[in-house]
């Protein structure tokens, strides 16, 4: 049987950190075993909200396919491209604006939340308002069965599946109605306990150097009624701990009871904490320096990932068109 397609995507609006990794990467990475994958860097999306510099979109672009194989992404199995590099998305978009009602857009909760969060942003535009009608037809032009994402993404899939539903309605059933692959993951804090962001400056990247992670770590945020290393703490409080449960799931319970019992040290609680993070992010380094070193191959690989993405998405388009009529 022919296996089911994934479609995701990504903006390209700065470096990578923990938070995309477990919320997303890890996940991108593991379904390359069951899947046939198509993975891109989102950069009209990214446009959507940096239009005043866009110079952040080109200079991420790269990077990212960088940290992307650094992971675990693997070209041999997954189509990796860009998606200006594929018009029928801006096409599709189009078409798909024809039917999509305001109305939708305007309640969609994700799009008030980040208005509100980048007010200095000014995004009271045409196209950030359509920013998930252009997901829909990233979605759509490969008729994808699921597409992984971040939770936050979620009311976007919604509306994916609601245009889907429409267009199948007006023109004839012609779409699969995509469904979401959210992580397990809990989401992890970022060193001061907000939620990890850069524009929080309080994220660990996937390309931090050793040193810098563990200095990162020396600056996290603990329990603040925990003083002397005998105090006793509460680990729900400490961003820490937060980390522990995820990179050093083993010695949770202990770390847990030990800082309970005001017989664990912060100071040793973190060195531990960095060592762990640090031993998973080794490979990932090690990958992307060898990456670094082939950036032509890098380029080429994207141009392949072009052509092949192009391809699968004409075919969608020409039965689209026909079934519009246009
Ligand atoms: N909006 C997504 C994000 O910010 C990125 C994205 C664009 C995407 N197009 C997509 C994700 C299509 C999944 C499928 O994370
Ligand atoms: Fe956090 Fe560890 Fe200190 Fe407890 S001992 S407050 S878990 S850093």
């Amino acid at each position: 049987m022919e296996k089911q397609r994934i479609v995701s995507g990504m903006r390209p609006t700065g470096a990578l950190h923990l938070g995309h990794y477990l919320g997303v990467l890890k996940n991108w990475v593991e379904l390359q075993e069951d899947y046939r994958c198509l993975y891109f860097v989102a950069d009209w999306h990214a446009l959507t909200s940096e239009y005043k510099d866009p110079s952040i979109i080109a200079a991420s672009t790269e990077d990212i396919v960088h940290t992307w194989l650094g992971v675990g992404i693997d070209p041999d199995r997954s189509i990796i491209f860009r998606q200006s590099d594929i018009k029928a998305h801006a096409e599709f978009f189009l078409l798909l604006s024809m039917i999509t009602p305001i109305s939708w857009l305007e309640r969609n909760p994700t799009y008030k939340e980040i208005r509100e969060e980048l007010k200095e942003k000014d995004l009271g535009t045409f196209g950030f308002l359509g920013y998930p009608v252009l997901q829909a037809a990233d979605i759509l032009v490969y008729n994808a069965h699921k597409v992984p994402i971040g939770e936050d993404q979620r009311p976007h899939l919604e509306l994916t599946r609601e245009i889907a539903r429409r267009f199948n309605n007006l023109y004839g059933k012609f779409f699969n109605e995509p469904q979401e692959i959210l992580t397990e993951q809990p989401k992890l804090p970022g060193i001061d306990g907000r939620k990890m962001s850069k524009s929080y400056n309080n994220a660990i990247y996937l390309t931090d150097a050793e040193k810098d992670v563990t200095q990162k770590v020396r600056n996290m945020f603990t329990d603040p009624a925990k003083i002397k290393k005998n105090d006793r703490g509460n680990p729900d409080n400490c961003v820490v701990f937060a980390f522990h449960c995820v990179y050093n799931e083993s010695e949770k319970p202990l770390v847990e009871s030990e800082c309970r019992a005001g017989s664990r040290g912060c100071v040793d609680c973190k060195m531990a904490a960095a060592a762990r993070i640090n031993e998973s992010l080794m490979p990932v380094r090690e990958r992307r320096a060898e990456i670094d070193k082939k950036q032509n191959l890098v380029l080429e690989m994207i141009e392949d990932g072009n052509r092949r993405a192009k391809a699968a998405a004409e075919e969608t388009m020409s039965g689209v068109r026909k079934l519009m009529r246009i």
